[in-house]
């Protein structure tokens, strides 16, 4: 086995072992290359900072780095890992590992962080043996039944340029994937809906074309009035999706979780964020 950086390897190659490595995942993830290319960006993967494994000449193993800063500094990222099946229980991923962290050491940076789905028993067994630990549990929602709102709810919901994107304060420290440097990355860019009244901003939803709410808000006088309800239908409407999906709330949103279950919403997945040290 061979251990290397990825900064060199042609995009191709590493989207075929991903491909490969997530054959057998618990979701689907048959992504082309462009679409891989664009969730690694989002999520700032660094290549350099990545490494490969090979063996007799094949990509087998990936772990994708990227770096993120939260309140304390900089914290190293795993966009994602995967080893080929026929490679694993081989040492590969804890290899991998010893060289991301030096690779992140050598930066100064000592802290890692990732999310695993929870029942993804053996990634999260190979995460604890690597020393990351559980720090809070991250809930997706899909709804996936036309919602029914007021007709007249004395607000409108409307279309905003993205530009306007006001960026409250939220109930909890969003996930890596939905960080607002992350969403800023997103391409396509993300689409913005506000909820006005007379002028005044009620409330607001960020959201991709494919249903995807990375962001909902609503001003703390104007809560429990149905905004968010109505901000979660013009999104509906004005994406036709099959489904909205509400992915990584903080499970210690209440609110959240409290309004994502009055929409009838499913509690489709679960994950944790962990942390190292
Ligand atoms: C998770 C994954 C990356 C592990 O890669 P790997 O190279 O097989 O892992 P390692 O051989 O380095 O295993 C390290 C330790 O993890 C644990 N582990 C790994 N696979 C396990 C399994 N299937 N069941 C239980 N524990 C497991 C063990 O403690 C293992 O040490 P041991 O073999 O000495 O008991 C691999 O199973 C995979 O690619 N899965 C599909 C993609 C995926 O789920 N990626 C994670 C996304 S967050």
């Amino acid at each position: 086995m061979r251990l290397h950086s990825l900064s060199l390897i042609d995009f191709p190659l590493i989207h075929q072992a991903f491909r490969l490595a997530f054959s057998d995942y618990l979701l689907p993830m048959q992504m082309d290359e462009e679409q891989l290319a664009a969730m690694l960006h989002r999520r700032g993967w660094r290549p350099e900072l990545s490494i490969g494994a090979w063996r007799d000449g094949a990509l087998v193993g990936l772990w994708l780095a990227g770096v993120h800063c939260d309140e304390a500094g900089p914290i190293g990222y795993c966009v994602a890992t995967g080893v080929t099946p026929d490679a694993r229980r081989q040492g590969l991923l804890q290899a991998m590992a010893a060289a991301v962290s030096r690779r992140l050491a050598s930066r100064g940076i000592q802290r890692q962080q990732l999310e695993v789905i929870s029942d993804n028993a053996a990634a999260m067994a190979a995460y604890l043996k690597l020393g990351f630990r559980p720090r809070r549990r991250l809930d997706c929602y899909r709804i996936e039944h036309a919602l029914a709102v007021d007709a007249a709810p004395g607000w409108r919901c409307e279309a905003a340029d993205r530009s306007q994107w006001p960026r409250w304060p939220l109930h909890s420290e969003p996930a890596v994937p939905n960080s607002r440097d992350s969403l800023e990355r997103a391409r396509p860019p993300l689409l913005l809906m506000t909820a006005k009244q007379n002028g005044d901003l009620l409330g607001y939803a960020l959201y991709s074309a494919a249903g995807d709410v990375a962001e909902l808000a609503v001003a703390p006088p104007h809560r429990r009035r149905g905004v968010a309800r109505s901000l979660l239908a013009a999104v509906q409407r004005d994406t036709a999706a099959p489904a909205l999906a509400i992915s990584n709330l903080d499970a210690d949103d209440d609110a959240g979780a409290g309004l994502l279950r009055s929409c009838g919403a499913r509690l489709w997945l679960s994950q944790w964020e962990m942390r190292r040290p």
